[in-house]
Formats: structure tokens, sequence, C-alpha cells
């Protein structure tokens, strides 16, 4: 990819992962971008850098900008996390920047990192700001979105806020806007974006909306780390975080689970036909053939999470504990709970996956269901019901 200029003399110098398919835990099927800035003016600024085996694209991108990379004056760390800050010291190295700007938590983590006491940090707290001539940079900590270090940087006269990992989205495409790509597909992306990185930060993002709302930033294009950057509809992208961040639900239910030998599925599904006939919308989704990731894109939006699992030396399938752990760690607040699976013998899965539901507050609105061995008619159809106690739970906490 070429640098493209996305204001007047400001350029995205990032790089394009097509290939990468695990982020941490989070399938990305589609790869994704490091998203960098070039801000040219009397003085020159690099905002964020690119993960390090990519450090060559944006090296490239330099030259092709500046004719000579050493030209950059100023060098952003937005935020510390190694797919940004990776190519930080080569760039050091390179460009022997008269400034290295990062929050005061950024400054330890660069510390932490690099260990480089050497670097000529200037440190921005909350509302300073840079001028480079013409251009003005504003800095705001954005703590725990994504690290303690996270910060954006803001360009007034541009009307351009550069968001660092807050509104992205791990997707590779050749487009760089979200106005030149297929919408619906871009916003499914944002969604699983923000189920598998931002959810657990929630109310940080609900106090950074509402500050944002309080300064009056005018704001014509958001530039994420990830992804395609905010032009056309930069609304769309903030009403979808204020959604996201109160966790408004629907009237949907995620049935997850594994099965052994499919007496759980069989569960699973006579869970999920009692809960359509009562009218909630279902994602029906076996362990074996969807990611953790995916299944908490579906559970962004989900009042009610059924979980099942038959029970195996004494405990639960390896991909329902793999799933309840990730699940946790993100913090789904508001949810309804319930439990069922099958068993040979001591039974003990139901009773787990209750209490991890329960351990993460969901209101968990049946003891939980377990049949031995393979379900009668007369199992099945308690399941059948037990969807139908579920939905009526569901219906039941709507406007609460
Ligand atoms: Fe894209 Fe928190 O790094």
């Amino acid at each position: 990819m070429l640098p493209v200029e996305i204001k007047k003399d400001i350029h995205w110098v990032g790089a394009v992962d097509w290939n990468i398919r695990d982020f941490h835990g989070y399938s990305t099927y589609k790869g994704t971008t490091y998203n960098a800035f070039l801000a040219v003016d009397q003085k020159i600024a690099l905002i964020d850098t690119v993960k390090k085996p990519f450090s060559g694209d944006l090296v490239h991108h330099l030259y092709r900008v500046l004719g000579d990379p050493k030209k950059v004056d100023y060098l952003v760390v937005n935020h510390v996390e190694m797919d940004h800050s990776g190519s930080v010291p080569e760039i050091v190295d390179l460009v022997q920047p008269e400034k290295v700007v990062c929050s005061p938590m950024g400054k330890k983590a660069l510390l932490d990192h690099y260990g480089r006491e050497d670097w000529p940090y200037q440190v921005v707290e909350s509302g300073a700001t840079l001028s480079l001539g013409r251009k003005e940079m504003r800095f705001l900590e954005t703590r725990m979105l994504h690290w303690p270090d996270s910060m954006f940087t803001y360009f007034p006269a541009e009307k351009l806020l550069l968001s660092s990992d807050a509104f992205g989205q791990h997707w590779s495409t050749s487009e760089r806007f979200d106005d030149e790509v297929d919408f619906s597909e871009l916003m499914r992306h944002s969604a699983k974006y923000y189920a598998n990185i931002l959810m657990l930060y929630s109310p940080l993002v609900q106090k950074l909306l509402g500050e944002v709302r309080k300064m009056n930033l005018e704001v014509d294009m958001i530039a994420p780390d990830h992804g395609l950057l905010w032009r056309g509809f930069p609304d769309r992208i903030l009403e979808a975080y204020d959604r996201w961040s109160r966790h408004e639900v629907k009237r949907k239910a995620v049935v997850v689970y594994d099965t052994m030998w499919h007496s759980t599925e069989k569960m699973a599904k006579a869970i999920a036909s009692g809960l359509v006939r009562e009218g909630i919308s279902v994602k029906f989704m076996c362990l074996k053939e969807n990611h953790r990731s995916d299944v908490m894109t579906e559970i962004l939006d989900a009042k009610a999470v059924v979980v099942g699992s038959p029970t195996l030396n004494n405990g639960i399938l390896p991909t329902v504990a793999d799933m309840l752990c990730y699940m946790k760690g993100l913090k789904p607040v508001n949810r309804l709970g319930a439990a069922f699976g099958s068993y040979g013998w001591s039974g003990e899965a139901v009773k787990e996956i209750t209490k991890a539901l329960e351990g993460m507050k969901m209101e968990v609105v049946d003891p939980g269901f377990r049949v031995k061995y393979a379900p009668t008619h007369e199992d099945l159809k308690k399941c059948v019901e037990l969807g139908e106690k579920i939905a009526q739970a569901v219906k039941g906490h709507e406007g609460a």
C-alpha cells in the first residue's frame, strides 16, 4: 500500500497485515491494519508506528512522503502495546526525533518495554498542545482504552481525531475509508472489535464519550489505529459505541455449547426451539465450529447466554471452559444465563457452568438441566420448556 493523504498534509503511513489470523486469542479471519499518521508542517510529526515486522512498510512510506525520514521532528506514541510501538526503537534510531511525545503512563510503559532512558521524552497530560506551525496537536489521555498509557491526538483545525485503539476494526482492506467499503461488513468488524477488546472497559467508554461531548470537540474524521478511517460516518460509530457501552441488548439469546456424542447438542436444539417459539432470536453456536471471539460478538447484543456441556472427567469440556474463562474476562453485564448438559455418572458440568455464570453476575434463570446419557422425548420436551422459560425471562426484563 502507498501512503494516503487523509487531510491536507496529513498522511496515512501504516501497514496492512493481510495474513494475521489470531490476535491474542481473537480470530482475525480478514487480517488487520496498523495505522500510523504523518503530519507535515514547519515541524513534522509521526503519530504512532506499526508492529515490528512491518517497520519496513512505515520507513518506505516516510521516504515516499518526506524524501528523508530524518525530517521527522516529533514521534507521538499514543499507545505502547507492541502492535503500535513495536517499531518505535527502530524509528527513533533512524529519525533521531527532537521529542518522543507520550502520556505520563506512556513514558513508564515505554521504559518498561524498551528500557531507553536516553530517548527525548516529552510527557503530555490531557489538554496539552504541541504546535507544528499552522497545525496544532491536542492530547487527551484515555486510560485503559486500551491500556493505562493510551491517549488520543486531536487536530482541531482539521477536525481530525486520531483515536488509537478506539473505534477500530481488525479488517485488512485496500481501501482506507469507511465510505469505500460495505458498511454492514464494516459495522460487523467494529462490533467484533468492541466485544473482544473493549467490552470490559464499557464504563470508561461511557465516561469518555461524556467527556468528548462536554469538550464539544468538532470531529469530522475519526482515524483509529486499526482498520478503516471514519470519514463518511463518524457519527455512526460514536452512536454504536454509546449503545454497546451501555450494554444495550436485543430480544436475543446465544446458545453456546460443545458435545461429545450429540446428547448435549440435542438438548441445545430443543432449548433453541423453545426460545424461538417464544419470539427470541437465537444464535446457535457449537464451539467445535465457532471461535470464542465470534461467540462474544453475538453476546454483545444478546440478553441471554445459555451454555451447555457434557460432563467430562468430573468437569466441563475444555472448549466450554475456555469460552467461560474468555467471557468472564470481557465482563458482559445485565445478562441472563442458564446451563444444560448430558452426563454418564457424576454430572458436575451443569453445576460448574452455573457457578461460572453466577461468577459473572448473570441472573441464572434456572438451576440448570441435566440428562443422563441420551435425552428421551420427555427430556427434550423439558428442554423446550427451559427455552420458553428463558424467553419469558428475557421478555420480562425488557425496559427494566
Ligand atoms: Fe492495537 Fe492495544 O493495541
